[in-house]
């Protein structure tokens, strides 16, 4: 390609642009996943020999990648190197807990260090790309792919989702390239993808560009702001129009409203897809479609490959539209070094990031004991030295649920189960039952022995919930409770001993109506990968003192779905004694759990509340903690507005900062949040910033459910 690489990106782009043939730039704009050609290798490389393709999913062996490369580098005309993308979503080769359960932990250094880890891994393996983090804010638990969410709000969506972009793509050095134990990240899924109708995978999405412009724009537009650099197209129909050709969403918001202007990447064969949806009439409307979109790169549709070629040579499509696109799928080439050294790593590379799989262990184990929520404890936790303990339930040793959905190179084997946790410890007091469970759906009753055995037990716990192949993509429910012989199981057993801890295993937020009667504790441990067993023995245990708040509110049923805490008051906000308000007959309106909600094993005071004004439009709130109890502990102080009024209606409460602190026993600690006018502001559905002046409430709590002293109404001015 004899171009200098000391030039500056901007002008060794231009350069190569001008020496690439039409042929050379669509290829440039197809990636190919690698299950189309069900892994035959023969058609990568003559793919890559004729410069077909741009970037591959899915190649994840070093030594592979490096070959690869080596063909495209070398067996081309231009050797322009190739981009290597996978789903790195909770780890690469160590598998974090869900990002769902992350979020639960509101740690953000956390959730940021999972993610330079699993960048380090993933470069190390050859992988240039994730097609992480996922922003879709998620309202329905009836969808499986919540489990890959933040949880149910934009604020806290935003953050999370910024930490995971700043781990995955770390700073740039002096040249704006970055390090190479970092890797591009791509925000997705643009937009709306997680309101399908009833929850369904893949259907529907209707939804206001009010809400739109307010609920699951804003983390894309604030991963834009920070230099996220790819993006990700939805699969779903958004307001009659697929998202993947959606010209009002890809056009006028993300290229001119949020000035978005890198690499956007459709969604696996979502192009072949806009001609399902009924909305291209072939799959070359489709592309010219696509290409007045500026998607850039067609995820393994083949289309762009296929007809590109022929509509820029009959005129339908311009050059210079192939142009923008390949020359935003060059810089992330640049970006990353490639065209200085296109083998980021290698084997023995490869080899020592994995012999530091002990130390990012220790990084997952702390993360997933921070995502653990405590739902309800009667007493029974911490577990005493003393008491005699079975463990019980279908989740006790599986592997494979622990790792959840896109779990990349993580090694089942790798998973400590809470049955491998229990018997590392080698307690005489522990006992396994895990044959109880499987006695149990043989016979619908426990044998003799295994009575005998529960009924001198202290406690049982008792692992309940779903599998890792009931959660992700396609995974969608309609029933969210716990299944009917999990049901059964408790029932039968609290009939032998009442005191059951139950440990809850799942994706998603699921209706515990059914087994809450028979359970004297609720851990909520979600799927935490590879240290989910330490990190649920820690907790029962008291080792480590339970901190995780709730990122998805819990509902009662399914029918009072969706739930969630940021509604908006109706012109009849539910009153227990006016029937003619926004209400249930038959249910009441609160979930079972709140946004925002966790127990801890020690209580902490809040006093004090204050919103000190410090001038126009500028306010101090405090709060002071004290935790109250015999140990130490750490507690999530939200701070929440609510407007009274607006230009348009906004939601009773909304979550605008946090704060997690520690505290010892008796220690006390003021937590200050900052509030100005940026504080208040929103979006109309053109995303047009808007701000009212007027009255607002400034709330403050350790759940979305604030307590009237801590509620405090200000004025805005103009
Ligand atoms: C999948 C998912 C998307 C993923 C892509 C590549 O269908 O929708 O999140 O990144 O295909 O695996």
């Amino acid at each position: 390609m004899n171009i200098s690489t000391e030039l500056t990106q901007e002008v060794f782009v231009t350069e190569l642009l001008k020496q690439m043939t039409l042929d050379e730039k669509v290829g440039q704009l197809n990636q190919v996943g690698t299950s189309i050609y069900g892994g035959k290798e023969e058609h990568y490389e003559q793919l890559i020999r004729s410069s077909s393709v741009g970037s591959f999913l899915s190649i994840k062996e070093i030594e592979k990648a490096n070959y690869l490369q080596h063909i495209a580098v070398n067996e081309t005309r231009l050797g322009i190197p190739l981009l290597f993308a996978e789903d790195v979503v909770h780890g690469f080769l160590t598998t974090f807990p869900i990002p769902l359960a992350e979020s639960c932990s509101w740690n953000t250094q956390l959730i940021k260090k999972t993610a330079e880890i699993a960048a380090e891994e993933a470069a190390s393996a050859g992988i240039h790309w994730t097609f992480a983090p996922m922003i879709d804010v998620s309202r329905n638990p009836r969808w499986g792919r919540v489990a890959e969410s933040f949880g149910e709000d934009t604020y806290l969506t935003a953050v999370f989702g910024s930490a995971k972009v700043k781990g995955f793509q770390g700073s740039l050095t002096g040249n704006g390239t970055l390090t190479e134990d970092h890797i591009i990240a791509c925000a997705k899924h643009f937009v709306g993808y997680s309101e399908a109708e009833a929850g369904r995978d893949y259907n529907t999405v209707d939804l206001s560009w009010y809400k739109l412009a307010n609920v699951y724009i804003p983390p894309f537009k604030r991963l834009v702001d920070e230099g996220v650099m790819s993006i990700m197209s939805s699969f779903n129909l958004l307001n009659g129009i697929p998202a993947t050709t959606n010209k009002k969403l890809l056009i006028d918001i993300l290229r001119k409203k949020l000035f978005y202007s890198e690499v956007l990447i459709s969604d696996w064969n979502a192009l072949k897809e806009t001609v399902v949806h009924g909305f291209c009439r072939d799959d070359k409307e489709a592309v010219k479609k696509a290409v007045a979109c500026q998607l850039d790169i067609d995820m393994s549709s083949l289309l762009y490959g296929t007809y590109l070629k022929g509509l820029v040579e009959s005129n339908s499509i311009k050059e210079a539209e192939i142009d923008r696109a390949v020359r935003r799928v060059l810089s992330l080439k640049w970006r990353l070094g490639l065209f200085d050294n296109p083998y980021r790593s290698s084997a023995e590379k490869y080899k020592k990031i994995v012999d530091k799989t002990k130390e990012f262990r220790r990084t997952a184990l702390e993360i997933s004991e921070e995502s653990i929520v405590l739902l309800k404890n009667d007493g029974l936790l911490p577990l005493k030295s003393t008491d005699k303990v079975g463990y019980a339930g279908i989740f006790l040793d599986d592997r494979q649920s622990m790792m959840d959905t896109w779990a990349c190179k993580g090694d089942e084997k790798q998973i400590v189960t809470l049955a491998q946790a229990v018997e590392n410890k080698q307690n005489k007091n522990y006992f396994l039952l895990q044959n109880a469970f499987r006695d149990f759906e043989r016979t619908q009753t426990f044998s003799e022995e295994t009575r005998s055995w529960v009924r001198h037990l202290d406690k049982v716990v008792l692992v309940l919930g779903e599998k890792a192949t009931e959660s992700g993509e396609a995974k969608s429910k309609a029933i969210l409770s716990i299944s009917k012989e999990q049901q059964n199981f408790i029932q039968a057993l609290s009939q032998i001993n009442q005191n059951i801890v139950v440990v809850l295993m799942n994706g998603r937020p699921l209706v515990l109506s059914a087994i809450i009667p028979y359970c004297k504790s609720i851990v909520e441990a979600w799927h935490l990968g590879c240290e989910a067993g330490s990190a649920i023995l820690n907790i029962l245990e008291g080792v480590v003192n339970p901190s995780g708040k709730l990122t998805m509110t819990f509902p009662r049923h399914e029918g009072q779905l969706p739930i969630y805490y940021n509604h908006y008051k109706t012109g009849r906000p539910y009153q227990a004694d006016k029937f003619n308000t926004s209400r249930y007959i038959d249910l009441p309106n609160d979930p079972e759990f709140s946004f925002g909600y966790g127990l801890s094993y020690t209580d902490f005071a809040l006093m004090n509340y204050e919103v000190k004004k410090l001038k126009k439009n500028q306010w101090e709130v405090s709060i002071d903690v004290v935790n109250t109890g015999e140990i130490e502990g750490k507690e999530v102080i939200q701070l929440y507005i609510g407007a009274q009024y607006g230009t348009y209606t906004r939601p009773m409460k909304e979550l605008k900062g946090f704060k997690k602190i520690n505290l010892k026993p008796n220690e006390k600690r003021k937590v200050v949040f900052n509030v100005n006018r940026d504080t208040f502001c929103y979006y109309d559905e053109n995303l047009n910033e808007l701000f009212d002046s007027g009255d607002y409430l400034i709330m403050v709590g350790n759940s979305s459910v604030i307590d009237e002293k801590n509620t405090k109404r200000i004025e805005v001015e103009d």
